[in-house]
């Protein structure tokens, strides 16, 4: 059995597999925040990455990505239900994001997402170098840091949450909320996005566990010190911005403007096809403007690409639904033959492609009613060395902590965010260009390599894991 001393544990592997048109099974990039941002920086890394590959049954044997091992970890059909759309994203998800959807306590499930979080512990508990480190994603694994211990106790373990951390008063409707608490407390160190995340699970600390905390949010369990903190996410800008000055992605962003007719403005939102992106509030704010004639489809074009997402979840089935007929009501109703009002696009595309769309959109929508950070905000910033493009940016999205020079807007006002895209579509150049410049400015500094660092800095205050990362 190969050892690597650092071991990231996460649900999925950055690779998923899917049909090529002939076909025959091949491997692609997974889309989705999490494997975009630390697909970056692993792959020169000699790290192992332990994660599940999509699909059910035994896991597919992979080979390495650069320096970076693979481990795969297989579900069955019956764990696929009750663990990944079940537990984590039927129950935690929902709750996690502000109950923007109802959380279903299934009793069932629990015993399945156990269960699967031993196994990925198991494999991680394997793969890791004795006093080597292991850094546990996010909530499909939360039980996974305390497991890790009770097998490996010479590890250092870290855990990151990419999505938001919810307040107690949602956070305690949990059936199970001691032991996925005591489960993320097993890491040495607990990361958030946002500092209001920490100062959540440190209240629960004190009334779930009657633990002791400290001004900044350190928790001590069982008679050892947990650290928390915020870090937040961020996306690979030299990747982005080196796609978007490939000479191919700039013609391929010029002819995209040609063939959707040379509109005056585009508008575009690129999300997973969820419902905490807001992807309804959005449509509806997007057809009244184009009701009461304050946008002319003859003029304003708005693209729309939903990835396919979580597609045997009952609620993202439903969605999908309503959004397909909803898009389907305003290109029928406003549209005209050769003038769409909404492109509505359901399938992945690759970076270079993503590139190019951003190039393409004057402005840039995002706005889910909670998102842990919104990755495709920062991307669309990279992608605007023009620093032309506005971003209009949910003030429920971590990143808004970040981009303040975006248009911020509550998604959940449809008036208001009415008004915001009106304002970000009339905006001056230059008050454009004083934004967009301000935010590159920060994302070039707080890059994901940065992010990485600073956590696995505090992490290993020795700084020895974080050397191995990239540059
Ligand atoms: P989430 O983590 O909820 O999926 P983020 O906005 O943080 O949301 O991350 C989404 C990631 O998925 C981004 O890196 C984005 O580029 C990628 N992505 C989104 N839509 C697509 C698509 N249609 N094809 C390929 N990648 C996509
Ligand atoms: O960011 C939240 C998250 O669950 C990530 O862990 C994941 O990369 C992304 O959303 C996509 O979701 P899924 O893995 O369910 O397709």
């Amino acid at each position: 059995m190969r050892q690597s001393s650092l071991v990231v544990v996460a649900n999925r592997l950055p690779l998923d597999d899917s049909t090529a048109p002939d076909g025959a099974c091949e491997w692609r990039r997974s889309p989705g925040g999490l494997a975009s941002a630390l697909h970056a920086i692993l792959q020169q890394t000699p790290a192992t990455w332990v994660g599940w590959a999509g699909g059910t049954g035994e896991a597919p044997s992979l080979p390495d990505i650069g320096t970076l091992r693979i481990r795969p970890v297989g579900l069955s059909a019956d764990e696929l239900h009750g663990y990944y759309e079940g537990f984590a994203n039927s129950t935690l998800w929902p709750l996690y994001h502000d109950a923007v959807e109802q959380p279903v306590f299934d009793r069932g499930w629990w015993e399945t997402y156990r269960d699967v979080n031993r196994r990925f512990a198991e494999a991680a508990a394997e793969v890791v170098e004795p006093g080597g480190a292991v850094w546990v994603q996010d909530y499909h694994l939360q039980l996974v840091p305390q497991l890790i211990r009770e097998l490996r106790p010479d590890v250092l373990i870290g855990f990151f949450l990419h999505v938001p951390f919810p307040p107690p008063e949602l956070f305690m409707q949990l059936p199970r909320r001691v032991e996925l608490l005591r489960g993320m407390l097993g890491a040495d160190l607990v990361g958030f996005q946002r500092p209001q995340a920490a100062h959540n699970v440190a209240q629960l600390a004190v009334k779930l566990l009657g633990a002791p905390v400290t001004a900044n949010d350190q928790i001590t369990v069982d008679g050892r010190t947990v650290r928390t903190g915020a870090f937040p996410v961020s996306i690979d800008v030299t990747e982005m911005q080196a796609l978007a000055a490939r000479p191919d992605v700039r013609d391929r962003a010029r002819q995209l403007r040609t063939d959707l007719g040379r509109p005056r403005r585009v508008l575009l939102s690129v999300d997973r096809l969820d419902y905490t992106k807001g992807i309804e509030h959005r449509l509806t704010a997007y057809s009244e403007l184009l009701r009461d004639g304050r946008v002319k489809v003859r003029d304003t074009v708005m693209i729309q690409v939903a990835v396919p997402s979580r597609e045997r979840v009952e609620n993202y089935r439903v969605l999908r639904d309503r959004i397909e007929g909803e898009v389907g009501r305003i290109n029928g109703e406003y549209g005209r033959v050769g003038e769409t009002a909404i492109h509505y696009l359901n399938q992945p595309f690759d970076r270079a492609d993503l590139a190019a769309l951003y190039q393409t959109a004057d402005v840039m929508v995002v706005t889910p009613l909670r998102d842990g950070m919104n990755l495709v905000a920062k991307e669309y910033v990279a992608a605007r060395a023009d620093d032309a493009g506005a971003l209009v940016l949910s003030e429920f999205a971590g990143a808004a902590a970040e981009l303040a020079d975006a248009f911020l807007v509550n998604p959940h006002d449809v008036d208001g965010l009415k008004e915001t895209l009106l304002h970000a579509m009339e905006a001056d150049q230059r008050d454009l260009e004083r934004r967009m410049a301000a935010m590159r400015a920060h994302l070039t500094s707080h890059d994901i390599l940065a992010w990485a660092r600073a956590y696995l800095t505090a992490l290993d205050r020795t700084g020895r894991i974080a050397a191995w990362l990239r540059r």
